[in-house]
């Protein structure tokens, strides 16, 4: 016969194993660089090949905005873009992605219940891209009738009406069912797409010299802001690419040039369609003044009738209709001239 106290240590000698085991199927594996494909191919594969229903079987389609809300904090906005969406209930759909390490809570109303399965998000890492194709992925699969994809932040605000916005995109037109094929054409990405940076050569070997090669020389790399309106084809190309994937998922060498998201989309896109691509996003951004990779976050001080004006002007022949970064605190200067500014157009 054993002695208890041997067979107490034998168990747990037996059990160690299980316990390590366990443990690491039960926590969190929360560490950077992090696996980003895991369990993300299935969906992607799936988005990318399951047959949509064909839209001449529903009646009267109308093409959708899937407003893809990639965050790690709360929707301090909601309260905004729930105004923004009133009335509009079947010309858009909703999507969050929220950082799971966080205490992101659904702010209910039009955001209800539109959480996607999402893994933890870091700057400096290529997790911001996975996140954006979650999104893309979850979109496509969720509704045939989503056409335009928009990639929106946390500090992102409407400048300008739903109405004014849907009709701005989709040129006034009530789509015919055969203009679905010709979507491409008709309907370009907003996506901005620049070959000169200053930095660009340090940002092309940050994931290591010369690792991009071959399948991205550096005559190719392109940046541009990480937010951006696709189309379906885009939605696609994005979803459906490995090649590019392959090395911009690759972990940062160089921490201090570090942001992939603002480099695989536009090089992946203006290697496989620049011409259904307009080089431009819609979401205004200020960058005067800033060198630490943030741009200038808005105070409430700074809200007013003016700015919102201001905002939407740009140097091109788009307007932007979409503007960053705005401190939580803007929330209630912003609601004050909602009806009578920004969705007044
Ligand atoms: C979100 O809001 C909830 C409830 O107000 C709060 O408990 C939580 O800490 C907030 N999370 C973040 C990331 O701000
Ligand atoms: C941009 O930010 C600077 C401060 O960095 C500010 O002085 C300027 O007014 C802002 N421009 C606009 C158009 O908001
Ligand atoms: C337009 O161009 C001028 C001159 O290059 C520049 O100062 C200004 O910031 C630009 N405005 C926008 C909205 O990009």
């Amino acid at each position: 016969m054993l002695s208890s106290p041997i067979l107490v240590s034998l168990a747990l000698l037996i059990s160690l194993p299980l316990v390590l085991f366990l443990s690491q199927q039960l926590l969190p594996q929360f560490t950077f660089p992090f696996s980003p494909d895991a369990d993300d191919l299935a969906l992607f594969h799936r988005a990318t090949t399951h047959t949509t229903t064909h839209l001449s079987t529903l009646t009267n389609p109308k093409p959708k905005i899937a407003f893809l809300f990639l965050t790690n904090t709360n929707l301090t906005f909601a309260p905004l873009w729930e105004k923004f969406f009133t009335g509009n209930n079947h010309l858009f759909n909703i999507y969050i992605h929220a950082d799971p390490t966080t205490s992101v809570v659904s702010p209910g109303g039009v955001f209800h219940n539109r959480f996607i399965s999402s893994k933890p998000t870091q700057r400096a890492s290529p997790s911001l891209i996975s996140a954006a194709r979650r999104l893309l992925a979850s979109a496509l699969l969720d509704d045939p009738l989503n056409q335009y994809f928009a990639l929106v932040s946390q500090h992102c605000v409407p400048l300008l009406s739903f109405r004014f916005v849907y009709n701005y995109l989709f040129k006034n037109q009530l789509m015919s069912l055969a203009s679905f094929s010709d979507f491409n054409l008709l309907y370009p990405s907003f996506i901005e797409i620049l070959s000169e940076d200053p930095n660009l050569y340090e940002r092309y070997n940050a994931h290591g010299e010369n690792v991009m090669l071959p399948e991205v020389p550096f005559e190719d790399f392109r940046v541009g802001s990480q937010f951006f309106i696709l189309n379906r084809k885009h939605a696609k190309v994005v979803v459906r690419d490995y090649k590019l994937w392959k090395k911009f998922r690759i972990p940062c060498v160089n921490l201090d040039s570090c942001y992939p998201e603002e480099h695989y989309f536009p090089t992946l896109l203006s290697m496989e369609d620049l011409n259904g691509c307009t080089g431009f996003t819609l979401t205004r951004v200020n960058w005067t003044g800033c060198w630490d990779g943030h741009p200038h976050l808005y105070t409430p001080e700074e809200v007013s009738p003016e700015l919102i004006r201001q905002l939407r002007v740009s140097n091109s022949s788009y307007s932007y209709l979409f503007a960053r970064k705005f401190s939580p605190e803007c929330l209630a200067p912003l609601m004050d001239i909602a009806d009578d500014v920004i969705f007044r157009d």
